[in-house]
């Protein structure tokens, strides 16, 4: 039995980290100041983006993204039932309708080809589908190339909700997020690869989506001579439109701008995690490991495990009581947006509306995976689970 405790992620923070903070708290600028705009151009830099604006969270980077790309009362926005709520929950705080397409069976992330079929489906009805905000679930990039070859084709806005996958590749492309997606959308939440405690960014190559990115931030609030209808003076600012305070803090940025010199050695540990595991359970026929698509190098925010239930003994909740015995403590990613009370009785979505979502659900937990896992803490954690799971 171990003594520790392992959940299914968690940050990794160092001495270097900590100092990075203290010397912002003991600055002049705990907010609004210069760490601010150098973590911003670090991250422009660091994923080939144009223009990044932080912000206190991947929410909060959601909410002004869609309001920014203009989504209104009327328009249909799709996104994948298996994600965290926030994903969907963007459209609705738009005022625009949602409508979900199930996944890949092997990615787990949107279905090119029933994202298809659904478009084909609205284009009959006359209804142009204004967004899509794909996810790439886990780590493991979407069929980007695909969706970019639909977003011509049909002329919606792509999002990429990247919250779970700085550090992945695509096509060996570091930087396949903005170059793909119109809006990029990242969370710095303790359990993502890098964390501000809270934090999140939207990354665009649009310089106007970025410029009302920045205003709506800051309660949508103006000192730029070019936008001003008049200037009364240095004080003068000009409130254009409906903004909010979704600010994040100097010292927040100073941990963030350590933290990212660190991405890729902590997704490099994520890896040898994954390797590790899939030499653990791969073989077993009771489980199902995550499947990488040849063109993908996986950034593995989380290891989502299948477990067929439907040919063991143990049921799933009775699992996660005995794993908890042995101090493990698993989480599910996800129960499908769709099939949430809020989504069921505003929007009429119904249980077997997105059946390989749904059947993931069934099977999936999310197992202990974050850098500071050692060796000895993965043999554990992987022996606790081939006892249990029979
Ligand atoms: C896919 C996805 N999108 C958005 C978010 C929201 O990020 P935050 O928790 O920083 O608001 C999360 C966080 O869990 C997420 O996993």
């Amino acid at each position: 039995m171990s003594n520790k405790i392992y959940s299914y992620g968690k940050q990794t923070i160092d001495s270097s980290d900590i100092e990075a903070v203290v010397e912002v708290l003991k600055s002049d600028w705990l907010t609004q100041g210069p760490d601010v705009a150098a973590f911003e151009q670090a991250l422009c830099e660091k994923f080939g983006a144009k223009y990044a604006t932080v912000v206190s969270n991947g929410t909060a980077a959601l909410h002004l993204a869609a309001l920014a790309m203009d989504w209104q009362p009327g328009d249909v926005v799709i996104t994948t039932p298996l994600t965290f709520l926030a994903s969907a929950n963007s459209i609705l705080y738009a005022g625009a309708t949602p409508d979900f397409v199930d996944i890949d069976k092997k990615t787990y992330t949107i279905s090119t080809a029933l994202l298809k079929e659904k478009l084909a489906q609205y284009n009959k009805e006359g209804i142009n589908v204004k967004a899509v905000v794909a996810v790439d679930y886990a780590g493991h990039p979407c069929d980007w190339q695909k969706l970019r070859e639909l977003a011509d084709e049909y002329g919606f806005q792509l999002v990429n909700d990247n919250c779970h996958a700085p550090g992945a590749e695509y096509n060996n492309d570091y930087n396949y997020a903005v170059k793909y997606a119109d809006v990029v959308i990242q969370s710095f939440h303790p359990v993502k690869h890098i964390t501000t405690g809270e934090g999140g960014a939207v990354l665009t190559n649009n310089k106007n989506i970025d410029k009302i990115i920045k205003t709506l931030r800051t309660h949508g609030m103006t000192k730029d001579p070019d936008l001003l209808e008049k200037n009364d003076g240095p004080w003068y600012y000009e409130m254009h439109r409906l903004g909010y305070n979704y600010r994040i803090t100097d010292f927040q940025c100073a941990l963030g701008l350590s933290q990212l010199g660190k991405l890729d050695g902590f997704v490099k540990r994520r890896r040898e995690i994954a390797l590790f595991y899939d030499e653990k359970f791969g073989s077993n026929e009771n489980f199902i490991i995550p499947h990488v698509s040849v063109n993908v190098k996986h950034a593995y925010h989380l290891y989502p495990l299948q477990i067929k239930f439907e040919n063991i003994i143990i049921k799933k909740s009775e699992l996660f009581g005995k794993l908890k015995e042995k101090n493990i403590y698993g989480q599910v990613h996800y129960i499908p947006v769709h099939l949430q009370p809020y989504y069921r009785k505003k929007f009429g979505f119904e249980k077997g509306g997105f059946p390989v979502a749904e059947k993931f659900y069934e099977r999936e937990i999310s197992i202990p995976m974050y850098p500071s896992l050692t060796d000895a803490d993965l043999n554990y954690i992987a022996n606790v689970f081939l006892d249990l799971v029979k």
